[in-house]
């Protein structure tokens, strides 16, 4: 038996092991109890006296030095492992955080504080009501009768025991009026809802932007230069706009207010019906009645009022088609604003 070979090709095959296990296989194949060198040392008793004490001094040593190369490749090995999962595991305490998305406001809420910003620039006060409204406020005293046509003009939403879902910011002129004596300027936002089917130009809940200006020398002049600037500084240009004839019992005479259209400039074009205009108001002088429901002489004041849709304004202004992204809760659409 080759004992300088055994020790020498064990020796190389220690050095070359590349992990604790393969390390481990080796120990067992040279060391272990059916290890090469363990049957040498067993089989040392059947040799001659001498012999056995030469052959047997020797395999001690190969097996102690063999131990030794053991030892050494393991801490090595293990130093390797240590420093491996070191690297992977370091972190950089300098590095800068991760930055925290930060949301935006919605549209509707940025539009919104724009437009209390420019009225009350021009002395207005913000004022506001509630959602859920009587029909004493939402209609009769704002001069429409019970069944009257014009009440199928808001489709509403009731609710028990004679209460509803506004279905405009109208009633609060009257709510207001109640506890303020005029002069006054007031506007006020606010959620409205409708009973009807959803379309790109349809929602059962919008906003609008309810105006109401009171004193004893107002006329549809001051409407028109109030209105006039308002536009001018939401759309950040000059912008055309138009009254027309129309009808609503709260406002006499009434008017619908149309902008050119933002799209084609007047051209026309699909957006505009091809009319060139885009209706984004209902305004008029407040009726003699209302200020009456308000506990107001009518005689002793005059005053307009108009009532914006919101979205309709934000969607001109940004050229957004489809009422109904408003409150998808789509990032995609938020994320732009
Ligand atoms: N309240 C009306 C609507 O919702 C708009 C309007 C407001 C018209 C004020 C005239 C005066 O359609």
């Amino acid at each position: 038996m080759d004992l300088k070979k055994l020790k020498n090709s064990a020796a190389k095959e220690i050095k070359a092991a590349e992990d604790l296990k393969s390390l481990q296989e080796l120990f067992k194949k040279y060391l272990g109890k059916q290890g090469e060198l363990t049957q040498i040392l067993r089989s040392l008793k059947d040799l001659p006296k001498r012999e056995r004490i030469m052959v047997g001094k020797e395999a001690n040593e190969v097996k102690n030095s063999l131990s030794l190369e053991f030892d050494e490749r393991e801490a090595e090995l293990k130093d390797r492992e240590v420093k491996a999962a070191q690297e992977k595991e370091w972190i950089d305490v300098t590095a800068p955080g991760k930055k925290i998305p930060t949301g935006s406001l919605h549209p509707l809420t940025q539009a919104r504080r724009k437009a209390e910003e420019i009225f009350q620039s021009m002395g207005f006060e913000v004022a506001e009501g509630p959602d859920i409204e009587t029909e004493w406020y939402n209609f009769d005293a704002l001069n429409i009768p019970k069944d009257h046509p014009a009440r199928d003009v808001w489709d509403t939403f009731y609710l028990k025991n004679g209460f509803l879902l506004r279905t405009h910011t109208s009633p609060v002129q009257v709510r207001y009026m109640e506890k303020n004596n005029p002069p006054l300027r007031i506007i006020v936002p606010g959620t409205v809802y409708r009973h009807e089917a959803t379309d790109p130009s349809h929602e059962f809940q919008l906003q609008q932007i309810e105006g109401l200006m009171v004193d004893k020398n107002i006329s549809v002049a001051n409407l028109k230069a109030i209105v006039g600037e308002f536009f001018k500084r939401f759309f950040e240009k000059d912008i055309d706009f138009r009254l027309r004839p129309d009808f609503f019992p709260f406002t006499e005479p009434s008017f619908d207010i149309s902008i050119t259209c933002l799209v084609c400039k007047g051209k026309g074009c699909p957006v505009c019906k091809e009319s060139g205009w885009l209706e984004v108001a209902g305004a008029g002088m407040v009726h003699p009645n209302v200020f009456k429901a308000a506990g107001l002489v009518p005689g002793q004041w005059q005053g307009w009022a108009f009532g914006f849709g919101l979205e309709r304004l934000v969607m001109l202004k940004h050229k957004i088609n489809d009422i109904r992204l408003f409150r998808s809760g789509d990032l995609r659409f938020l994320k732009q604003f």
